[in-house]
């Protein structure tokens, strides 16, 4: 198989040439991209490097503490790494809030304004690193879309708050399967590198509706019994993308002897090529059913279950 061996020694003495001795400032994630810059620039500059992985709390169950555990000071980079837990600060802006674009304005402004205070006490940087690859560039070189759908803002604008000289952007002509490939040469996890699409705002939009830590807690738990039963019985590649959803409806059940009026869970599961079109995966009735019932007995404050069959279009991927 071909690998980026060559890639990465030529990239890391590309970046020690242009670094010097100055400091590089990386927001980190936790997605693929973001993941393997950070990995590219650990192995070229070491402590050189800070990286800033903001916890807006509509991270999947345990992804922050899977983050730190990589790349902080338990893992095997020599970096700078400072976790900032944001989520009641997230959680606040986000109470009342129902519309899903002005949810995703609200995160991302939300995260540019805990970047910046993080930024000011590191102080000026000689670099900021972007985790921009090839799809990325040509995607923004083909000009908007004349409909705005829904607006991917995830890091947007960050250039213009942080005290920095120059960008560097190491991956900027590599295709997504090339960066995987980058992040396995480095020794990232496999679950890291093969992470699945996890959209900026998270959980947000995941959550119909009001964000509130509850329904945090409802959606991730209840996504973590879907992902876990999906590996379990071997699925967890079928799928392009899934998750579980929480809808904003509350229906009346039985539990016991006792009446329930408690919110639905939506799991959704696609097939696709490159995420402009998507079929729902079939995914075995059994395995439906045994996560329907996990979720149901594990999970409080749910008492209904249901499978989203939609197309995009007309749906979308993500259900805000
Ligand atoms: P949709 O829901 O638009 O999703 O069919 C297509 C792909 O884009 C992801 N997605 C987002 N990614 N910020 C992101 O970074 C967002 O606001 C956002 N909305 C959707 C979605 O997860 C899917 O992979």
């Amino acid at each position: 198989t071909w690998r980026m061996d060559s890639f990465v020694e030529q990239t890391i003495g590309e970046i020690r040439e242009r670094v010097g001795s100055g400091k590089v400032l990386l927001a980190l994630s936790g997605g693929v991209d973001s993941s393997v810059l950070a990995a590219l620039l650990a192995k070229a500059i070491g402590k050189q490097l800070t990286c800033v992985f903001v916890d807006h709390g509509l991270l999947r169950k345990n992804e922050g503490d899977e983050v730190e555990g990589v790349f902080g000071p338990a893992g095997s980079f020599d970096i700078n790494f400072i976790r900032v837990n944001a989520a009641d600060r997230y959680y606040a802006k986000l109470a009342g809030v129902e519309e899903p674009e002005q949810k995703r304005k609200i995160i991302g402004e939300e995260f540019i304004r805990v970047f910046e205070e993080e930024a000011k006490k590191i102080g000026t940087v000689d670099f900021l690193a972007q985790g921009t690859i090839y799809p990325d560039v040509v995607e923004s070189g083909l000009g908007g879309e004349s409909v705005v759908i829904k607006s991917h803002h995830n890091v947007g604008g960050l250039p213009d708050y942080v005290d920095f000289k120059e960008i560097i952007e190491p991956l900027r002509n590599l295709f997504k399967d090339e960066v995987r490939k980058v992040g396995l040469e480095l020794g990232l996890p496999e679950y890291l590198v093969f992470r699945q699409p996890f959209p900026g705002p998270g959980l947000g939009i995941r959550i119909i509706g009001e964000v509130t830590a509850e329904k945090v807690r409802i959606v991730q738990d209840a996504d973590y019994i879907y992902r876990t039963e999906l590996a379990e019985a071997g699925l967890e590649k079928l799928p392009d993308q899934y998750f579980a959803a929480l809808s904003n409806m509350r229906s009346v059940g039985v539990m016991g002897d006792e009446r329930t009026y408690d919110y639905a869970v939506v799991l959704r599961a696609v097939e696709t090529v490159d995420f402009m079109t998507a079929e729902a995966s079939e995914i075995p009735f059994e395995v439906l059913q045994r996560v329907m019932s996990r979720i149901i007995n594990e999970v409080k404050g749910v008492n209904r279950v249901m499978y989203d069959l939609t197309s995009k279009p007309p749906g979308t991927v993500e259900l805000e």
